[in-house]
């Protein structure tokens, strides 16, 4: 490839050298916590969705798939996101219930990235997080055959305009097929941008969740 064709890094090693070394940005123990951190900080930088991350599921033969979708939850028990259960995503999920997630924030120049099992959320706490979203987004999950064929946007025009009339002013109830999962971390990866791509990173791995975390350094 000639060099003129390579796509550039922006901003230039030379530069971001000398003005943005983060130095030592992994202080907390527990991996979570220290999410949770980095998750602050890149609500308070990254223009939209800061919360939003790749997910990564595999399926029955083994052939990986990737999207991004936002992440709702996190706590001890692991990161949770909802989606359409008849989809793409579902399905995988259904065939081998284990996935990786990655989110990268541009305006901190950090990676985080986790692996581990997946499995659904229960059918209250989906009920709950479905009563938070906006009418319209309740009618688009009823609406929206996440995943499959469509012949064009009139279809899902005419589909939401007939849940709309169905529904009326009635309470719109969570679909059937509309729910969320739960990756539940048995890996974490932290990557800090260093200058010279002389990167930070810091992997926590344990057995099962009721196993303590191991840490181990890694080159970058
Ligand atoms: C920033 C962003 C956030 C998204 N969030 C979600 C989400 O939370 N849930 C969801 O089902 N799809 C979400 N999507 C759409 C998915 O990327 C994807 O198109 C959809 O879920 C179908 O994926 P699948 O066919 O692999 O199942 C999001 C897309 C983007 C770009």
């Amino acid at each position: 490839m000639p060099a003129d064709k390579l796509i550039p890094d922006s901003p230039s090693d030379e530069a971001y050298a000398v003005d943005e070394d983060q130095g030592e940005v992994l202080t907390l123990a527990d991996p979570i916590a220290q999410f949770s951190e980095w998750l602050a900080l890149a609500g308070r930088t990254e223009p939209n969705d800061p919360n939003a991350m790749a997910l990564a599921t595999a399926d029955a033969a083994g052939m990986p798939d990737v999207r991004m979708v936002l992440l709702k939850d996190i706590d001890a028990a692991g990161l949770t996101f909802y989606t359409n259960t008849m989809s793409a995503k579902g399905g995988q999920l259904a065939a081998n219930p284990q996935a990786a997630i990655c989110f990268h924030w541009k305006t901190i120049r950090r990676q985080v990235r986790f692996r581990g099992p997946v499995a659904p959320v229960s059918a209250e706490e989906a009920d709950a997080y479905f009563r938070t979203r906006s009418r319209g987004s309740r009618i688009g999950a009823w609406a929206s055959d996440q995943s499959r064929p469509m012949e064009g946007r009139f279809a899902l025009e005419k589909k939401v305009a007939a849940t709309t009339a169905e529904f009326g002013l009635k309470e719109i109830p969570r679909p059937p097929h509309w729910s969320g999962y739960r990756l539940t971390p048995l890996q974490v990866e932290f990557w800090v941008n260093r200058p010279f791509r002389l990167h930070d990173r810091l992997v926590f791995r344990r057995e099962d969740a009721s196993q303590p975390w191991r840490t181990e350094k890694l080159f970058p």
